[in-house]
């Protein structure tokens, strides 16, 4: 399509872009059903998918990546401050200068012999107070065809850009997809994003972590709001009152999970509705609550281990319509990955194209593949997914991916402690990223890679927001992946979280009773419903122990961090903790949980 738009400083900048990385055509994107067809043969012809067996699975495709780009590259990542200082101690930093001058080389010439797709789209619903519009510039046609299911985009887009020059900047080129040459750079006072050598997930789909999440943290700042690394649900009870919750968990730790939970058959007549798996953005409304929006389109989500046991509902998303990236192929033309329902078939194409055959030790999926299915797919959609007012949340969860300590769920008591809750969040490492997978790290918030700006004023505005909140929601922690000492999970996770939600959700109202314990509330044995599932006391009692021991050694890990963030972290954060330590460290009473009676 021609250039649809007079809108100038959108012109001039795609002009510019184009004079620098001098692509033989340039494709404006409508987002048309036309425009799908066409450039999903044009991928098809270059072999950048591979057509599915359609009919097992319409409209899907296979995507295999380069090898060396399959997660995200956290050390390739860069926020381009002026001042070092403004992206603090959690982020690399470049300067703006050096970065432009250093992308700009790389992206010179970058798009000789290719197309450059000029695509508009809009991070939440259309119309909606709280959404924003990115324009990303990219040669991938696998790009186009995520974002055109991740986002809304296209000419609704340009429409609600009008003549605006407000719109975030993206420019990505794949090059010749070399580790050497990749970088992944934030310019948030310029609400720009260059992004060189990759094409794979959110290092190039620009909305999603860039945008949405590390430039939209520093918008969220500036102007009064939050981006979060958070799903949102809404639990609907037999009654119809729908409760809304936002929950920020790390990377592969259960979002796109939790959001699209089925109840297990002893909630008869609940219900849960996905607003969104990854993201939300959060603006106080004119009832003082907290009001979220998903401004993503579709799932991002990661496929082993998703199965009709543990996801319906994702088993459902991606019948059709959806792009898949790295799983293994079956003989007949379907796909698959390790955790699937069944037995491996005995041969299969492996993610990288190789032959596998079963009892191989080899991974047949790659641990971080994933499928790329649009929103409308799900069964449990919620109404309210495309609602430009947002849905207003009740309750804020965090949680990590801990084989000790953190308890099954417990409630801070009141926001400061939340935050604190927040802000010393641990998680072990996953595929998501490249690196070492399993070490517990800090992952505050789940943002440690998507915060734009200083930790410590991230923790000051998250401290902040309580006095713009006249009706906040309450504030809990989660943890689903506990361990025995034989290193299998403690409690048995996926739909039987609902018991937790269930928890969580009367807390908010207000309507359950608790334990209080050193740390903040959790539930009692008879406050948790345990009925039809087959655990014995003694488990739910070792997934919900807070044991005083174990904590010492935990607020010490959080001391070293936040010694580490430095002296923008809000004092009231450290001092929170330093009165915990003196509690574990003095209280005679050492180990607290559902069966408290009994102790
Ligand atoms: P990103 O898309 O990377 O942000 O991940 P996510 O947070 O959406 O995680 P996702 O729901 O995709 O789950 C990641 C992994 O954790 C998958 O392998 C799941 O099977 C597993 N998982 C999710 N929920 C649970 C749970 O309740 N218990 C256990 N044991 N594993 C879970
Ligand atoms: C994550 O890593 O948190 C993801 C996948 O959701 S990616 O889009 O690659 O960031
Ligand atoms: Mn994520």
């Amino acid at each position: 399509m021609s250039n649809p738009t007079s809108n100038q400083a959108l012109n001039q900048w795609v002009n510019e872009m184009a004079a620098m990385c001098k692509p033989d055509r340039i494709v404006w994107c409508d987002g048309s059903e036309e425009e799908r067809r066409r450039l999903t043969e044009e991928a098809v012809a270059q072999g950048i998918l591979i057509p599915l067996n359609q009919q097992k699975r319409p409209g899907c495709y296979l995507h295999r990546s380069n090898p060396n780009d399959v997660a995200r590259v956290e050390h390739l990542t860069f926020i381009c401050t002026p001042n070092r200082e403004e992206a603090g101690p959690t982020n690399n930093w470049m300067a703006p200068d050096e970065a432009y001058a250093k992308l700009g080389g790389l992206f010179d010439g970058s798009m000789k012999g290719r197309t450059m797709y000029v695509v508009p789209y809009i991070m939440g619903p259309a119309g909606s107070p709280i959404s924003k519009i990115g324009v990303e510039l990219t040669d991938s046609i696998y790009v186009v065809l995520n974002m055109r299911i991740m986002t809304r985009m296209g000419t609704i887009a340009l429409k609600q850009l009008g003549e605006s020059g407000d719109f975030n900047r993206g420019l990505h080129s794949t090059l010749d997809v070399n580790p050497d040459r990749r970088f992944i750079c934030h310019f948030p006072q310029d609400n720009t994003i260059w992004s060189v050598g990759s094409g794979y997930g959110g290092n190039v789909l620009l909305g999603k972590k860039c945008l949405a999440l590390r430039i939209g943290s520093y918008l969220g700042r500036n102007e009064g709001w939050l981006a979060e690394h958070m799903l949102i649900l809404g639990v609907e009870s037999p009654e119809g009152q729908t409760t809304y919750v936002a929950a920020a968990f790390p990377s592969q730790c259960g979002k796109t999970n939790f959001a699209m939970l089925i109840p297990p058959a002893r909630f008869k007549g609940w219900k849960v509705w996905t607003v969104g798996d990854d993201i939300a953005w959060m603006k106080v409304g004119s009832d003082g609550r907290l009001y979220a929006v998903n401004p993503e389109a579709g799932y991002f989500g990661v496929a082993p281990g998703t199965n009709y046991k543990s996801n319906p509902n994702a088993m459902e998303s991606v019948k059709r319509n959806t792009i898949f990236t790295n799983v293994a192929m079956t003989s007949d033309g379907d796909v698959w990955w390790e955790g699937m329902d069944g037995e491996p078939p005995a041969e299969l194409t492996d993610w990288q194209g190789r032959p596998w055959r079963k009892g191989s030790t080899e991974l047949a999926a790659h641990p971080n593949s994933r499928f790329t299915a649009p929103m409308a797919n799900n069964p449990a959609l919620s109404k309210h997914a495309d609602d430009p007012e947002g849905v207003p949340i009740s309750a804020i969860i965090f949680g990590g991916r801990r084989a000790t300590t953190v308890p099954l769920v417990i409630q801070s008591f009141n926001w400061t402690h939340g935050v604190y809750f927040g802000s010393t969040m641990g998680s072990e490492t996953t595929a998501a990223a490249v690196g070492k997978v399993g070490v517990v790290r800090r992952d505050p918030f789940a943002m440690l890679p998507f915060c734009g700006y200083h930790v410590g004023d991230y923790f000051a505005h998250w401290l902040n927001m309580q006095a713009r909140i006249p009706n906040p929601p309450k504030i809990f922690m989660v943890n689903w992946f506990r361990k025995d000492t034989e290193g299998k999970f403690l409690w048995p996770g996926y739909g039987e979280n609902m018991r937790v939600l269930k928890w969580i959700v009367d807390r908010a109202h207000v309507r359950i009773g608790g334990l209080e314990t050193p740390f903040g509330w959790v539930p009692r044995e008879e406050d948790l419903e345990l009925s039809g599932l087959d655990i014995s006391p003694e488990r739910v009692a070792a997934a919900t122990e807070v044991d005083l021991d174990e904590w010492r050694t935990e607020l010490e890990g959080q001391g070293e961090f936040f010694k580490s963030v430095g002296d923008r972290l809000p004092r009231v954060l450290d001092m929170q903790r330093q009165l915990f330590l003196e509690r574990a460290t003095t209280l005679t009473k050492r180990k607290w949980n559902t069966l408290h009676h009994n102790k």
